[in-house]
């Protein structure tokens, strides 16, 4: 039987259909709304608008669940790698060993970036955002490999475009760091697998050789994994959207890069540790800082806390909480800041204004502790997150234009004058 809701509007009523999703989700298709009733639909911010159907990632925010093409978060950051997970979500499968070295080495054939594109680095001021630097340098490569911007892409033209972005990422992100300390640019190596030729980028020096430790390099994979994708939020719904007007891969690559600064979104890992060491400058106590974020008058909010579609717990939050003990423990670290997040953790966990408002740590909470043990600075923290998501971003872009869906245009509900007469400027 045809499973439908009713809408009744003006004393008609209209029949919608209602479709079922694979793990049984269920959602009004309104499509037909608006010329059967005259009717649209309203929800800033989407909060429950589905904007496609998609097979890559299932979350489930009641209750805590994350999966990748089904399988799940937490036995993907235990036994996978980056790498894996990444072929996964972008061509649907687990790879074969054979896939999997050759998907490696196809990217290896990339790593490095125009010389002419190096050039950039000089002009950006010394401070440049790494985030600015590599959201514009992304978009930067559609005009070293203009065939991309062909929208009647082959797959192989599409393959050659994804190689291309996995390779060049890390060197364009170790490059912005680089910028930032002022020290000269290091290339990559590909003997090294790729988290570890990100991380020679970032800290070996011309005159100083950087030496490998295995547990930051499983902590960062690890880390990765856990920020590959996360279905249609801010950055990868930007990355649709721009893709749906057929703007080539790297311009929809690179919006997604820029939704993903902002501080309500991947920017948050950056906020935590400034809140941190606010909070630890001001003598450490956390009592002062939850009853700020509770105060409506006062603009503070807890950075870390909190979540659009999570209300119970982030599964990812619990994986990288663990993650940063052990990381610190194998590391020898000792950081403070891990001590007052805890503290607020457990003060806000146990409030009212929190427990009502089903507020929990998110992703970010614990992530930026992690990268700085591993020796990563504050403002590099989202490009980490960036870095990660490339492979989300691909597989949706991906799965948007195979399903040749149209180009996203939401409607809206104008609220400002009417008609006006056109008055002179003299006589305003
Ligand atoms: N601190 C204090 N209060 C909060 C917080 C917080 N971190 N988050 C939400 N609230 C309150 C809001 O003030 C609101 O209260 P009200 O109902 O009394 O008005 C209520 O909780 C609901 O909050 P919204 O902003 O409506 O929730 P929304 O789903 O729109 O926002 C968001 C989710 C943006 C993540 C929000 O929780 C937030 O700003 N968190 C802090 C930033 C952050 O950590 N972002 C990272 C998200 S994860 C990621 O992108 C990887």
């Amino acid at each position: 039987m045809e499973d439908f809701a009713e809408v009744s509007y003006n004393g008609k009523s209209f029949k919608l259909p209602v479709i079922t999703g694979t793990e049984n989700e269920k959602a009004i298709d309104i499509a037909t709304l608006r010329s059967s009733s005259g009717l649209v639909t309203l929800d800033s911010g989407f909060k429950n608008t589905g904007s496609t159907k998609s097979s890559i990632t299932f979350l489930d925010g009641e209750q805590g669940i994350l999966k990748y093409r089904g399988y799940a978060i937490e036995e993907l950051a235990e036994k996978s790698t980056f790498m894996e997970v990444a072929y996964l979500l972008i061509y649907g499968k687990l790879p074969s060993q054979q896939e999997l070295d050759k998907f490696n080495n196809n990217i290896k054939q990339h790593t490095l970036i125009h010389e002419d594109m190096r050039k950039f680095f000089e002009a950006y001021p010394s401070k440049a955002h790494p985030m600015g630097v590599v959201a514009s340098l992304v978009c930067s490569l559609s005009t070293f490999y203009p065939e991309s911007q062909n929208p009647n892409r082959s797959s192989d033209a599409v393959d050659l475009t994804i190689q291309r972005l996995m390779a060049k990422m890390p060197t364009i992100s170790a490059w912005a760091y680089k910028n930032l300390m002022g020290h000269p640019r290091i290339y990559p190596n590909n003997e090294l697998d790729y988290v570890g030729n990100f991380l020679n980028m970032m800290f070996a020096l011309p005159s100083q050789k950087y030496e490998m430790n295995s547990a930051v390099v499983k902590a960062l994979d690890k880390l990765l994994i856990l920020h590959a994708d996360h279905e249609q939020n801010c950055s990868t719904s930007t990355v649709r959207i721009v893709g749906s007007s057929q703007a080539n891969l790297y311009s929809s690559i690179s919006a997604g890069v820029v939704a993903l600064w902002g501080p309500l979104h991947g920017g948050a890992n950056q906020a935590v540790i400034e809140m941190l060491e606010k909070i630890q400058a001001d003598g450490g106590g956390v009592e002062k800082w939850i009853a700020k974020a509770k105060d409506k008058n006062d603009t503070f909010r807890l950075m870390g806390f909190g979540h659009r579609v999570y209300k119970n717990f982030d599964p990812r939050a619990k994986i990288i909480k663990k993650a940063c003990d052990d990381v610190l423990k194998e590391l020898g670290v000792h950081d403070p800041l891990i001590e007052i997040a805890k503290g607020l953790e457990e003060v806000a966990l146990n409030d009212p204004y929190f427990k009502e408002r089903n507020l929990y740590p998110n992703v970010d909470f614990y992530s930026g502790i992690i990268y700085k043990a591993l020796g990563i600075p504050t403002e590099m923290f989202t490009v980490m997150f960036a870095l990660g998501r490339l492979p989300g971003w691909i597989a949706q872009w991906k799965e948007m234009i195979s399903n040749n869906e149209p180009i996203g245009r939401p409607r809206q509900i104008y609220i400002g004058d009417t008609e006006k007469k056109y008055v002179s400027i003299e006589k305003r």
